[in-house]
């Protein structure tokens, strides 16, 4: 299965990914790589989230190879959060507590790449698509809010954010006040929020708290003896949340809907939409959406903060898109 050629009009779409061995940004990363005939995968760059942005891009380049595209060029981008470090995860779990899962600071740090390829491979696809873009962000996101610092005019230029990230009227799931992807570099996310991007499509932890991956659901995935599922088998069955050595074992479908929703957004069966930012302030609720005052970003466009889903819909394209040969 090839990338659809350029002449194809299937949208173009930049994804930006914090993968890991497989998980979720795994198969997202397949159901857009496996939907040439709505989505011209163009570049995939990497950023550090659950793993550091050098091991994010060698498991997306693993995961999309699997899903049978090879000519994606895959950049490692930035290595560290805008602000956050090492020392400030230790004094914050310290003083205000976590969930126990930080992602890339619980991993052995890795010697740093160029990540100015990746930031490039993001301004090139916004110049050169002619607003038509969508960035499919599945991390926190530092090489956006990078590139739309280098290049404050690319606001203007990106068609479409879809994101996974964020939690507007539920608790965290990294801190009681944040979700990983915002936890892991506020400022960020904060940047994006304030954005005048049009159309910024958030799959916060208010709808993929709707999307359990249940045992039911792996088997149903891991009954097809495929590349992809047989990496998909190894992360969700023997890591986390471990369905191979745990049968009560549940997880949420978190990038996947984002990923999803670029190829039937039909699923979607409600939304709202908010003025939103984030706390940079380093304390208790640092990462937390909160609501944006618009003093602060006059032009900052309104975020689709999506609500409600259709679950069965979902999981049946999830399980069509993994379990194709
Ligand atoms: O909170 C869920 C998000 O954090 C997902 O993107 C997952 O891959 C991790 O990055
Ligand atoms: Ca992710």
């Amino acid at each position: 299965m090839t990338a659809a050629t350029s002449t194809n009009p299937a949208a173009p779409v930049l994804v930006d990914t914090d993968c890991g061995e497989f998980g979720d940004d795994g198969s997202a990363l397949v159901i857009v790589a496996r939907s040439p005939r709505q989505l011209r995968l163009i570049a995939v760059t990497s950023v550090s989230g659950n793993v550091w942005a050098g091991e994010a891009a060698a498991f997306a380049r693993r995961a999309i190879e699997a899903a049978g595209l090879d000519a994606i060029p895959v950049y490692p981008g930035a290595a560290l959060p805008l602000i956050r470090n090492g020392a400030m995860v230790r004094v914050a779990g310290q003083r205000w507590g976590d969930n126990g899962y930080r992602g890339a600071f619980d991993r052995p740090t890795i010697a740093w790449g160029d990540a100015s390829a990746a930031i490039q491979a993001l301004i090139h696809a916004a110049d050169g698509h002619q607003g038509k873009l969508t960035i499919l962000a599945l991390g926190p996101m530092t090489n956006l809010a990078i590139a739309l610092r280098l290049r404050p005019d690319l606001e203007g230029r990106i068609g479409r954010l879809v994101f996974m990230g964020g939690n507007v009227h539920v608790p965290g799931n990294t801190t009681q006040s944040a979700e990983f992807n915002f936890w892991f570099d506020p400022e960020a996310a904060a940047v994006v929020l304030r954005s005048t991007i049009r159309e910024k499509v958030m799959f916060a932890l208010d709808i993929t708290n709707k999307a359990p991956l249940t045992r039911a659901l792996f088997d149903r995935i891991v009954a097809a003896d495929t590349p992809v599922t047989a990496l998909f088998r190894r992360d969700y069955g023997e890591r986390y949340p471990g369905f191979l050595r745990d049968c009560n074992a549940t997880g949420y479908l978190w990038d996947e809907l984002a990923a999803a929703y670029l190829v039937d957004p039909g699923f979607v069966t409600g939304e709202k939409r908010e003025y939103l930012d984030v706390e940079t302030t380093f304390g208790e609720r640092y990462g937390a959406v909160i609501p944006l005052d618009r003093r602060l970003a006059p032009d900052a466009t309104a975020v689709r903060v999506m609500t409600d889903l259709d679950l069965e819909r979902v999981t049946t394209l999830l399980v069509t898109k993994l379990t194709t040969r």
